[in-house]
Order: structure tokens, then C-alpha cells, then sequence
């Protein structure tokens, strides 16, 4: 078999040995429960080979849909000990599953759309069915995230964001206290992977006192944004969610839904942009809602404007400026952090190294926007780390070497569906 059918073969065979029976943990052990955009990217590895079964991923998320419309970033199938912070902590019990209390960045719409534009009828039936529940997470977006004042959303945990420990967060970490009587807590992460490469011990502190602060106003989400210990804006989680509007605009207008309020959103979204302009750096940056400050560094998801088709022609072209001086700073594009800022390193997490999520949105982005050997470069060199270390859940910049979790189901899902050669030719 050749090099990248050998791959093709073991990523399907890391997706089936983590599929839990219509959803699917990320990876065993580390995170033993359901993920939110996980499953949407997972979705897109399954209908390589198993369209059904990648429509099935989906609705069994969209299950845990709470009233309110936010679909949490976890859902609790089971109660595994080896987890924490595990559905007693979170103690979020609004929705008809057990489930943390914040959301993930919303790219259910633009996995729906990829799906439905790839499909027959069957995905068009499927796609067609979940409009609404998607306009429902947008709408709560779009309000319940949504500060008094602030022309665009923001987030109360950097766990909403996905980017868990990134330095985007340490200006709003900082600002905030850790409570004297918060409660003892025994860590599992650093039981199964490399305690160098997690978050530190402060970090986790203040996430659990966010956790407490939900907890503590029975998860009202208005209350947690307009109150809560923690509030920034972030470029990932905004250029996404104005993705996935233009998305679900595009799903709307073909099935039937809200296009105006769709619309709308758009427009607003578009409005907003300057926000999030750091001129200090000439890129897109999070900034602390309450104190205006920027984060000190451009990260992957500043790449991320192509993607969502936003920000003025001088604006993207300083951000290519960007991506091709990292391109040069890193051996493989795109570092989830400057290598060249305060607080990299190439193997803490979300502090450097590559996610292949990420990538595969700033490689969209930039082959949507006409920049095809920036894209193809940045979808050849998860590739090239793939090959080199196998399915690991992020990447070394400088080295390529596989970090924390190990047959990662995002990482082999994005293989199939968008980094193996087989998946460039249409083969897969
Ligand atoms: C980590 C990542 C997050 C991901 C989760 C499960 O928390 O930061 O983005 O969804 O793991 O893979």
C-alpha cells in the first residue's frame, strides 16, 4: 500500500476505535466524552468513507442543545472518574444532557454546508432538518455573548474558545481572583499526558473559578457575560461564528429559514471588524472587553479573516505580512502563537504548537481569498508532521514532533477529508 493509503487506513481505523456509538471521544482516556466542534470536524472525516454515519455524529450533538440554544463545548454521555472537571463540577444541568456550561466555536454550519454541497439527497434531507437548531445557537451568540456595548461577541471561559491555555487570554486571566474558598481539585490531564505540555497550575485555578461563577449563578448566561470574572473578544470565535453565518445564510436560502435575521448578524459582524484591529501590531488580535487591552501576539486564528471574508484590503494584506514572516520564523506553518512573541513555546499546547482544525480553516480561507501557495503550504506541512509523527492531537512547530494526545480523531478525521494526497485528488 502506499505511504498515504497506509495513512488513509490507520486514521479510519483511529475514527472507529474512538466512535462511542454515533458520537465520538477525541481520543481516549485524556477526553472521554463528547466535544462540540470535535464532532463537526470529526463529521467531516466520516463522510470520506461513511456519509451516514457522519450525519449521526452531528445530530447526536445537536441533542444536547439547550433550551436557551447553546450547544454546550461537552456533552456527558457517561461519568468517567478519570476526567475533570467532570458533570458534578459543572453541576449544568439546563439542557437534556448533562454538559459543561459554555459553548465552542460554532462550525456545525459550515461542516453542514460542505456536507450538503458534497452530497445527494440524503445529505440535503439530513442538512435541511437542522437549519433551525443552528439559528437557534447563532441567535444565542449573538445575544446571550454579546456585552452591552461591544460591537461584537465575546467569551467568559478561554475554554469556549478552544484554544484552552492560549497567551491571547493572560491579560483577561490576569484581571481576574482567584476566590480563597475556592474548592480543592485533583487534576486528571497531567495524569495522562506530559505536565510541560498543559496548562499550569494558575491557569486551571482561574478556569475553575469561572466554573465556579456559572455554577454560582445557575448558568444564566447574560448574567456570566455581563457579570461574570472573565470577558474577551476573540478573533477565532468571531471570524468563525461570521463564517458560519454566511453558511447558514447560503443553507437558509436554499431550504427555506430566517434569511433577514441571518442578514442581519452578517451585518452587524461585518460592522465589528475594526474592533478587534490591534494597529500596535498591525493584526487581528483578542482584546479584553472591560479593560480594551490586546492580547501581545498574533496567533492562528488572526489568519483566519480570509476565512470569514472580513477586514479592509490593507488589514489582510498586513496579515499575509504576517503569515509569511511566521512561515519563515517556524519550519511548519501556522504556529498556533508567534514563535516570535512573548510567552511561545513549540510544545505547550496552545502556546505554539499546530492544530490541524485550525489550519484547515486558514487554509480555506487563504485558497478562498486566491492565496494558493500560502494555503497549499500551510495544508502540506500538516501533512509533512502527520507522515513524520503520526496522528498526534497538535504539533512542534520547529520539529514536527507529535504532542500530548495520541490518536487524535480531529487530526485523522482532517487527513482524510482534507490533508491526504487522496483527499486533494477527490479520491477520498
Ligand atoms: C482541548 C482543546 C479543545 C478541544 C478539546 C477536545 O480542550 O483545547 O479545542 O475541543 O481539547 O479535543
Amino acid at each position: 500500500m502506499s505511504m498515504a493509503g497506509d495513512l488513509d487506513a490507520r486514521a479510519k481505523a483511529i475514527l472507529l476505535k474512538n466512535d462511542r456509538g454515533g458520537y465520538t471521544v477525541p481520543t481516549a482516556r485524556l477526553y472521554p466524552y463528547q466535544w462540540n466542534w470535535d464532532s463537526a470536524f470529526v463529521a467531516l472525516g466520516f463522510a470520506t468513507f461513511d456519509r451516514a454515519r457522519a450525519w449521526w455524529e452531528l445530530e447526536m450533538l445537536l441533542e444536547g442543545q439547550w433550551p436557551d440554544g447553546m450547544i454546550p463545548h461537552i456533552l456527558f454521555r457517561s461519568n468517567d472518574p478519570d476526567y475533570f472537571p467532570g458533570p458534578s463540577v459543572w453541576q449544568a444541568d439546563l439542557g437534556p444532557i448533562p454538559s459543561g456550561g459554555i459553548s465552542q466555536p460554532p462550525v456545525l454550519a459550515s461542516v453542514v454546508r460542505a456536507l450538503v454541497e458534497s452530497g445527494g439527497e440524503d445529505d440535503a434531507r439530513r442538512g435541511a432538518a437542522m437549519i433551525g437548531r443552528i439559528a437557534a445557537w447563532h441567535r444565542w451568540w449573538h445575544t446571550a455573548r454579546r456585552p452591552d456595548g461591544c460591537p461584537v461577541i465575546a467569551t467568559v471561559h478561554p475554554w469556549e474558545t478552544g484554544r484552552d491555555n492560549c497567551p491571547d487570554w493572560t491579560i483577561g486571566l490576569d484581571a481576574m481572583t482567584v476566590p480563597d474558598d475556592l474548592e480543592p481539585y485533583t487534576r486528571m490531564d497531567v495524569k495522562h499526558a506530559n505536565p510541560a505540555q498543559r496548562p499550569s497550575k494558575d491557569q486551571y485555578d482561574r478556569f475553575v473559578t469561572i466554573i465556579k461563577a456559572g455554577r454560582d449563578c445557575g448558568w444564566d448566561q447574560k448574567a456570566l457575560t455581563g457579570n461574570g470574572p472573565f470577558l474577551m473578544a476573540d478573533p477565532g470565535l468571531y471570524f468563525i461564528l461570521l463564517r458560519a453565518d454566511r453558511d447558514l445564510l447560503a443553507l437558509a436560502r436554499r431550504f427555506g429559514g430566517e434569511t433577514e435575521e441571518i442578514e442581519g448578524w452578517i451585518e452587524a459582524g461585518v460592522a465589528g471588524t475594526d474592533y478587534l484591529w490591534n494597529p500596535a501590531l498591525d493584526a487581528f488580535c483578542a482584546r479584553d472587553v472591560r479593560s480594551g487591552a490586546f492580547s501581545s501576539g498574533v496567533s492562528s486564528v488572526s489568519a483566519l479573516a480570509f476565512y470569514a471574508d472580513a477586514g479592509t484590503d490593507a488589514q489582510r494584506a498586513a496579515t499575509l505580512v504576517h503569515i509569511e514572516r511566521i512561515g519563515g520564523e517556524a519550519t511548519y506553518l501556522m504556529p498556533s502563537w508567534d514563535p516570535a512573541a512573548p510567552l511561545f513555546e513549540a510544545q505547550r499546547y496552545w502556546c505554539g504548537p499546530l492544530w490541524c482544525q485550525v489550519n484547515y480553516m486558514v487554509s480555506r480561507g487563504l485558497a478562498e481569498a486566491g492565496h494558493g501557495a500560502l494555503a497549499d503550504r500551510v495544508r502540506d506541512d500538516l501533512a509533512a508532521v502527520i507522515a513524520k509523527s503520526g496522528f498526534y492531537e497538535c504539533f512542534d512547530p520547529i520539529t514536527g514532533a507529535g504532542c500530548i494526545g495520541t490518536d487524535f480523531s480531529w487530526t485523522a478525521a482532517l487527513w482524510l477529508a482534507w490533508a491526504s494526497p487522496n483527499a486533494r485528488n477527490g479520491e477520498n
